[in-house]
């Protein structure tokens, strides 16, 4: 036994009693993470994107329980995490723009989408049953430990409940799952959006499925050709990338520069803003600093339990695409 209990009952619901669990039990060590891990559970850990909720990705019935601890729809597939590139190599088929961009951006924020290799070990719950697997390696140190550690590559959406906002941090991890799943405490996470996730078309061209912490325009300088955006009915898409998502309890006003006095204030740059209830994503306008402060301020401003959420205007280069795509979601109609 490896100490941990977790809420997440794989049974038909018919069967299933009541949590036993009056918490998870946080792993302190990366070996006692990678136990849990191991053993075919789930345990949250730290990248330097945001807080991933990880399970073996080889292992059918752990994968499971990452869909149900987050109620997140089967169709929606997964993330594998390796170490190394040597363990991504075993995964999938690597063409040259690939390979041009893993040797550039590994370890870091980029996601790439690229067929399966036949006769792989990855439980097809990972990938919804496409012959495609979206891949990464995390620069986040302590995230490589823990999978070299576990031996195998990690299944690892975002840490948080489909469809709310995604952590940044262990505590919102907790918060987020009531305490009932492990968290690998790895510090606040430095770049603090998704990872950049990229696809290759037929022609030889590279796609952004979605905008992310890898500025497009990186990627564009590096292949010295342009990176589309994928149409949301494009043949190529990210299934997940559902219209409403990131969302707070509150509701969200965007590009707001003089809100209202009953809203809370989601700030950006010098502002004569007086709201009671304020934050600034960055004083000076540093969208690296906005981006890592985005979903911290976003969950401090939600505990509050404002009526509204008001959003100052965000530029829509560098990161601030990435933002941007995140506020606008998180602002989209609920379904
Ligand atoms: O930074 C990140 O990418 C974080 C950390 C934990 O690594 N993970 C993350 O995972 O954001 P998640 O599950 O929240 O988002 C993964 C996205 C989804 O929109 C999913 O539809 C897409 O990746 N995706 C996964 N596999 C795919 C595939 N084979 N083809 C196209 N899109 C895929
Ligand atoms: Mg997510």
């Amino acid at each position: 036994m490896n100490g941990v209990q977790t809420f997440l009952d794989v049974r038909p619901a018919a069967c299933q009693t009541p949590p036993m669990s009056i918490g998870a039990q946080h792993p302190t060590t990366i070996a006692q993470a990678a136990k849990i891990l191991r053993a075919g559970d789930v345990c949250a850990f730290a990248t330097e994107t945001v807080y991933g909720l990880g399970a073996d990705a080889t292992n059918a019935d752990a994968v499971l329980k990452i869909y149900q601890a987050k109620r997140r729809p089967r169709f929606n597939p997964l993330i594998a995490h390796c170490a190394d590139l040597e363990m991504a190599r075993e995964l999938v088929v690597f063409n040259a723009l690939a390979e041009k961009l893993a040797q550039a951006f590994w370890p870091g924020p980029m996601t790439l989408v690229l067929p399966l290799k036949p006769n792989n070990t990855i439980a097809d719950l990972v990938t919804a049953g496409l012959d495609t697997l979206a891949i990464r390696i995390p620069a986040d140190e302590q995230a490589r430990a823990l999978i070299k550690a576990v031996g195998k590559p990690l299944a690892a959406p975002s840490a948080n409940p489909s469809g709310s906002l995604s952590a940044t941090s262990a505590d919102q991890v907790r918060r987020g799952f009531n305490g009932q799943v492990p968290v690998l405490d790895g510090g606040a996470c430095t770049a603090g959006v998704e990872s950049t996730i990229l696809a290759f078309d037929d022609a030889g061209g590279v796609i952004q499925l979605r905008a992310g912490a890898l500025p497009r325009e990186q990627v564009e300088q590096l292949l010295g050709q342009d990176v589309p955006l994928a149409a949301a009915n494009a043949a190529i898409s990210a299934p997940g990338m559902l219209k409403s998502h990131y969302a707070p309890n509150a509701k969200l006003r965007l590009n707001v520069s003089e809100p209202r006095k009953d809203e809370a204030y989601l700030a950006f740059g010098p502002t004569s803003a007086t709201n009671p209830t304020m934050r600034n994503l960055s004083v000076t306008g540093d969208l690296v600093e906005a981006a890592r402060n985005l979903f911290a301020h976003l969950h401090a401003l939600d505990d509050t339990s404002p009526g509204c959420i008001a959003v100052a205007p965000i530029p829509t280069t560098g990161l601030g695409e990435a933002i941007n795509d995140r506020l606008e979601r998180a602002a989209a109609p609920r379904g």
